[in-house]
């Protein structure tokens, strides 16, 4: 399989020192960011640092970071029980408690380390106590190293509802190193990849092609196409921080992806799929939409496809699944006036925002994902 652990191999670890300037934080690259995140805490003298983890990360990425701090001030660990289904306002009034109970104030600073719901939780909840506290992220999955550390979107699940409740407030900084990746299951490494995937397919056809040319992941090239990744989120967000236009295209593939996310979170008979996972459905689906819609090539529609079912695998969706995850589409976030907005592509790296599908439109994509 293209991700079998043993082809990742840190032993041979090559610190590529390298460091995104965002426009009020800095995204900082291996062993240069322990060195930036302890010079940000001696120049800003917090009066705490909470390390907030999920069980997991506490158990494989807490040590590596505590090994790495140069600090006087108290640090506090916070944990929050791992996975999705805890990513939600009951977890936050926990933390948010324990902030205060560790005697937390407006000095204090959080430190999120984890994936993406460790940093989408942490940084909301730091964002809020006290009327905001600075927060850094330290993430430590592939997904939450290329996307979801990255641009300041931060909040947390509303039932089953992804990401309802949240606010736009960016880090201090933060911290990539692929060292924690060590750790990381081969699952959710694919999960990862698909948001590396929809950067290359919304910006940038040569990452697409460097990323599906991959027999398996060296570290040297994870590096680097991480870096690559997280330019081009940066380049996106920074164009349009406030999501009027460019940073919609960021939403590729999530539309129908979420949707299926929240679905699969509900469905009690349905076994879970990752974040990584229903993108990667999301964006063959939208693949086909913009082929019928928009003119996206019928060739690359195949490849794609092709691609991210040998990658995914397939999964099943009877009648009644795709009219469920239809219905759920109306929650979505980017909805504007009762109107379902698409992402696009007219072709790979062009996208178009704001496309209004039919539902016909939407079972013929699944009929075709399926066929
Ligand atoms: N804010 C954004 O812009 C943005 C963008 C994309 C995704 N997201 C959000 O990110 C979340 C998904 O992120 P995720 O895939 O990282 O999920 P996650 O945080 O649940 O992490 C996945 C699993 O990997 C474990 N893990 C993390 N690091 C590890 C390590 N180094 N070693 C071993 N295990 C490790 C976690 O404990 C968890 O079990 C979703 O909630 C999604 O909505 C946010
Ligand atoms: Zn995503």
């Amino acid at each position: 399989m293209f991700f079998s652990k043993c082809v990742i191999s840190l032993k041979f670890f090559h610190p590529i020192m390298l460091q995104i300037n965002t426009q009020d934080y800095s995204i900082v690259f291996n062993n240069e960011g322990f060195i930036a995140l302890n010079t940000l805490l001696a120049k800003n003298n917090y009066s705490k640092i909470f390390v907030i983890v999920d069980n997991i990360t506490h158990e494989h990425c807490l040590n590596i970071l505590l090994q790495q701090l140069e600090t006087e001030t108290v640090i506090e660990v916070i944990e929050i029980e791992t996975g999705e289904e805890n990513k939600h306002i009951e977890t936050c009034l926990g933390v948010w408690n324990a902030l205060s109970e560790l005697d937390g104030d407006r000095k204090s600073v959080v430190l999120n380390l984890g994936g993406g719901v460790v940093t989408d939780l942490g940084g909301f909840v730091a964002s809020t106590f006290r009327r905001g506290i600075d927060y850094i992220n330290i993430p430590t999955s592939l997904l939450a190293m290329v996307d979801a550390s990255v641009g300041g979107k931060n909040g947390v699940d509303l039932g089953h509802l992804k990401n309802q409740i949240g606010v736009i407030n960016t880090p201090k900084l933060v911290l990539i190193n692929t060292l924690f990746l060590d750790t990381l299951s081969s699952v959710e490494l694919r999960s990862g990849l698909a948001e590396m995937l929809k950067h290359g397919l919304i910006k940038d056809q040569k990452h697409w092609q460097e990323l599906t040319a991959l027999k398996d992941l060296t570290l040297n090239d994870l590096d680097r196409l991480i870096y690559d990744s997280v330019i081009i989120k940066k380049t996106v967000v920074e164009l349009d921080p406030l999501e009027k236009k460019e940073r919609k295209t960021l939403n590729f593939g999530h539309t129908l992806g979420h949707a299926i996310e929240s679905y699969f979170l509900t469905e009690t008979s349905k076994t879970r799929l990752l974040h990584g996972e229903a993108i990667a459905i999301g964006m063959i689906l939208a693949c086909y939409i913009s082929e019928k819609q928009l003119g996206f090539p019928t060739n690359d529609t195949e490849k794609i496809k092709q691609y991210l079912i040998k990658i995914y695998g397939k999964i099943k969706f009877t009648h009644k699944d795709i009219a469920a995850v239809i219905a759920l589409l109306k929650f979505d976030k980017k909805n504007e006036h009762g109107n379902i907005n698409f992402v696009l592509l007219k072709a790979i790296a062009k996208p178009q925002i704001n496309c209004l599908v039919d539902n016909k439109l939407i079972y013929d994509a699944f009929e075709y994902y399926l066929k």
